[in-house]
């Protein structure tokens, strides 16, 4: 490059994974990642789960290139492609850096501190810091990044934020309003405690991608969840979440849970996400809070058989004995809790939750690997 030589600029960024409590199924715009309905998620905690990206732009490289877990990946993905472009585009318009840069290429390392595709939302998390990470290498300020993220990955568009984070599905061609907002910041609902059950580590069978494609070419059910169950849900969640109304927050997850799965059933080929160890996890929640005069544990389960559990602070202690108790782990299992609540003794499962004789499908000791105790957490960072 002729003229000043420009010093290279290198960020490293972390962001989070995120769980929808109202499902983001179905896109009316595959190349743009335009969804059929809004969706609403939780900003899990990056102390248990994080996408960490490093990227330098330099005058010196001659290509892009990008890293994940060490492993070389191909950068001509076209996801990937389109959020490099994209940003590109915005900082020649806004003229965020020395122009010279533009020039540049970048090299891209990121990495996960959680198995990637485990059904953890890994897609979700990466892309969010690789687009957050590329904003702050590029300079750029006051732009909405969630547009950029979800044309990466539409879930990813809801890791831009922290805390309650809905992503409106727009109604426009170009994609400009199919963005995300952030409904109430992480520290709202403090108390609220998030359980990972990892059933199995496995790569998905189908994946989202292709499972929705599927499910908006050939089921039935999933325009009228869009169009007449999805909108309402919405605004109710929203409130339920002002509120720190749990029993309204379960109720509305557990449902919308089981209508996401509902609708991959509905599908042809059908598709199923959840196996015997997901449903047994369904009814014993089920018959914990028949227990009592509203729910005090909600379910959810993504794109694999994992469930992400939701309760109170206030009832931590006795749904760990609780889960402890049900889904024990093999005999020697070592670091079956981890996160928040690791390492601390297992608290004994109170008489209450004895609920043996409901008819519990049989539980196979070992069919969940580990648990991860986390909360709601903050969004992207630079460190
Ligand atoms: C079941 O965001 O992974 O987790 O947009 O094709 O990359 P693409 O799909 P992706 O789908 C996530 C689906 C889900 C529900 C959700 O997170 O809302």
């Amino acid at each position: 490059m002729a003229g000043i030589e420009l010093k290279d600029r290198s960020f490293t960024c972390t962001a989070p994974v995120n769980i929808a409590v109202i499902k983001y199924w179905g896109k009316r715009n595959e190349e743009l990642i335009l969804p059929i309905n809004s969706s609403l998620s939780v900003t899990l905690h990056q102390n248990e789960l994080r996408a960490k990206t490093m990227i330098t732009l330099s005058s010196s490289f001659d290509e892009d290139q990008m890293w994940l877990n060490d492993k070389e990946e191909d950068i001509s993905n076209p996801r990937i492609q389109r959020c490099l472009r994209e940003i590109r585009r915005l900082a020649t318009k806004t003229c965020s850096i020395d122009p010279s840069y533009l020039e540049g290429h970048v090299q891209i390392r990121s990495e996960n501190n959680f198995p990637t595709a485990a059904g953890l939302a890994s897609s979700a998390a990466g892309y969010a810091c690789l687009v957050y990470c590329l904003s702050q290498v590029y300079g750029l300020k006051d732009v909405d990044i969630s547009v950029i993220a979800r044309q990466g990955s539409g879930s990813a568009c809801r890791s831009v934020y922290g805390g309650f984070v809905s992503w409106e599905k727009g109604e426009r061609e170009d994609g400009e309003d199919s963005i995300a907002e952030q409904v109430c910041p992480d520290m709202h609902w403090p108390d609220l405690q998030v359980l990972i059950l990892v059933v199995s580590e496995q790569k998905k069978t189908v994946s989202s991608t292709s499972g929705m494609r599927t499910s908006v070419e050939t089921s039935s059910l999933i325009n009228f969840r869009a169009n007449n169950v999805v909108p309402a849900r919405m605004d109710e969640m929203k409130q339920a979440i002002k509120e720190k109304d749990f029993s309204t927050f379960a109720t509305l997850t557990m449902k919308d849970s089981n209508q996401f799965h509902a609708v991959c059933l509905d599908s042809y080929p059908p598709i199923m996400y959840m196996n015997d160890a997901s449903k047994y996890i369904v009814q014993l929640v089920t018959a914990y809070n028949l227990l009592y005069s509203s729910p005090r544990l909600a379910y959810t389960f993504d794109a694999g058989p994992n469930a992400v559990l939701f309760t109170p602070g206030g009832n931590i202690g006795e749904i760990l004995g609780l889960v402890q108790h049900y889904l024990p782990p093999n005999p020697g299992a070592e670091n079956y809790i981890r996160g928040v609540s690791a390492g601390q003794a297992v608290p004994p499962t109170p008489s209450k939750t004895t609920i043996n004789g409901i008819g519990l499908l049989p539980w196979k000791p070992g069919s969940l690997q580990y648990i991860i105790h986390t909360r709601v957490g903050p969004g992207p960072m630079t460190i």
